[in-house]
């Protein structure tokens, strides 16, 4: 017998073992009734779901079907990231009946010499340290710990480049944030992670800490987010790493699940006194992030605000749509709780602007707006800024694997897997953040334009048509 052959009869061999073995397997076992009845042949199924979702995602799936981003609007943002318009010829791909809002172009739109850079708006206009930002669309928050260090340095590096702000999510402040020197701002959350003593107490001598540092600019006081309203962050056991149980003061290893609620604000006069508190001692501006309910909470705010001063208010309230992202959440809270941002944004605005405190609280949006034209949607709404969490991970390379929470994620964006983040290189990344910012940028004011108003804070709702 030649090699070959022996090596086809041991190989035929080894797999009529192992078949024979998960059979065994199969019959025996009491936990899994598909396999008892059909051995071996009930393996086909978690398989070809797994290979289905992979095959799906690239082959049919229509262009514009898969969830939460469709391909083409992952396309969209790739080619901006490379610095591309979106140019396309013979006409769109969408389903005009699909649409949610259109622009209403003008008669006599603005030529390109007549336009005017967008004016920045002045955040905190009464603290010692007021902050401009030059950006209408920044970097949401996203920790370090569920992003891997190279890809913060990436966001970091861009951030500088683009000139907008880069939020550190609620994970503290890591010296990868800080290596391109962008404008930061501090997310505090629930569990006061880098603010913290070893109890999880609030640390205001950390607190002040971080407020001497020049780069950071405000801070976001996170009550809640879209894709877990009302619960409180989760960073899964196998990313905690020595690095990050350091910055945030938790054990390595373990799960880092923050409480639901600060401690220290259960009703809307506690939530004011907290953010005067942290106003007072750092002398920047400070406002809060909250997913919306039941909007109701909004005009008691507002009276309480009335009744206090306007000094007293938030410098700013980010609106986080339901349809917003996570590292890891419960999927029975991101499928079915909280509004919309197509509603959740038009609705605050609407009690803002009827309390006279809309500008002395101007209003961050998120919650997919990783588009031109849904930036545009939201600021012709009323928002002020725009943030985005995912469409800044998709410029440096996120394919959407949805693999975020297992430490497992294949481009390297959101995994502290040395060989896996090999492939995401910073100083190639920062490019393309950059390049995400100004397209966006461009092609909002382009929108602008061809409504006949000379920039993009000029848009407001009548510019708009809402479809549904
Ligand atoms: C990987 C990842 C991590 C996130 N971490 C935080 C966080 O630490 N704090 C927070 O307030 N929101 C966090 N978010 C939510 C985003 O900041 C943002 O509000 C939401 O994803 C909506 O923006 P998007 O639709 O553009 O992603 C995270 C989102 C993602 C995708």
């Amino acid at each position: 017998m030649d090699f070959l052959s022996t090596l086809f009869i041991f190989l035929a061999g080894c797999i009529a073992l192992l078949i024979i073995g998960v059979f065994i397997h199969d019959k025996f076992q009491s936990s899994n009734a598909v396999k008892r009845n059909y051995p071996v042949l009930a393996w086909l199924r978690p398989i070809s779901e797994r290979l289905g979702e992979f095959f799906r995602r690239y082959i049919s799936f229509g262009d514009r079907e898969a969830q939460p981003f469709s391909r083409a609007t992952r396309k969209w943002v790739y080619e901006a990231a490379d610095g591309n318009a979106n140019i396309q010829g013979f006409g769109t791909k969408i389903n005009f009946r699909d649409r949610i809002y259109y622009f209403k172009n003008a008669i006599f739109p603005i030529n390109e010499n007549e336009a005017e850079l967008s004016p920045s708006i002045v955040l905190g206009p009464n603290c010692a340290f007021p902050y401009q930002p030059e950006s209408f669309f920044n970097i949401s928050a996203m920790s370090y710990g569920s992003l891997s260090a190279p890809a913060i340095e990436a966001l970091s590096h861009g951030a500088e480049m683009a000139k907008c702000w880069l939020n550190t999510g609620e994970g503290g402040l890591a010296p990868h944030h800080l290596k391109g020197n962008p404008d930061i701002v501090f997310e505090i959350g629930t569990a006061k992670f880098g603010i913290r003593d070893t109890d999880g107490n609030f640390d205001p001598g950390a607190f002040i800490t971080i407020a001497e540092n020049p780069a950071v600019k405000m801070f976001e006081l996170k009550l809640s987010q879209g894709a877990k309203p009302g619960k409180g962050g989760i960073l899964p056991a196998c990313k905690v790493t020595a690095e990050i149980a350091e910055i945030r003061k938790i054990e390595e290893g373990k799960d880092a699940v923050s409480p639901n609620r600060h401690k220290e604000i259960a009703n809307i006069p506690e939530l004011l006194d907290f953010i005067n508190l942290l106003r007072d001692m750092s002398g920047k501006p400070v406002g809060f992030k909250t997913a919306i309910g039941n909007i109701n909470w909004l005009e008691d705010l507002c009276h309480e605000i009335n009744k206090r001063g306007n000094d007293t208010a938030p410098d700013f309230i980010t609106i986080d749509g339901a349809e917003g992202g996570t590292g890891a959440s419960p999927v029975t809270l991101m499928d079915n709780s909280a509004m919309s941002i197509f509603d959740a944004l038009p609705a605050a605005v609407k009690i803002l602007e009827r309390h006279h405190l809309k500008k002395r609280m101007p209003i961050i949006a998120s919650g997919k707006l990783i588009t031109a034209g849904d930036v545009a949607w939201a600021i012709a709404s009323g928002a002020d800024f725009v943030v985005s969490a995912r469409g800044f991970m998709f410029s440096i390379g996120c394919i959407m694997a949805m693999k975020c929470h297992t430490d497992k994620c294949p481009s390297g964006v959101a995994t502290h897997d040395k060989k896996l983040q090999k492939a995401l290189k910073p100083q190639e990344k920062k490019e393309k953040v950059k390049n995400y910012v100004v397209q966006i940028q461009k092609e909002v004011e382009t929108i602008a334009h061809t409504c006949g108003v000379k920039h993009a804070r000029l848009l407001n709702s009548n510019h708009l048509e809402i479809l549904k």
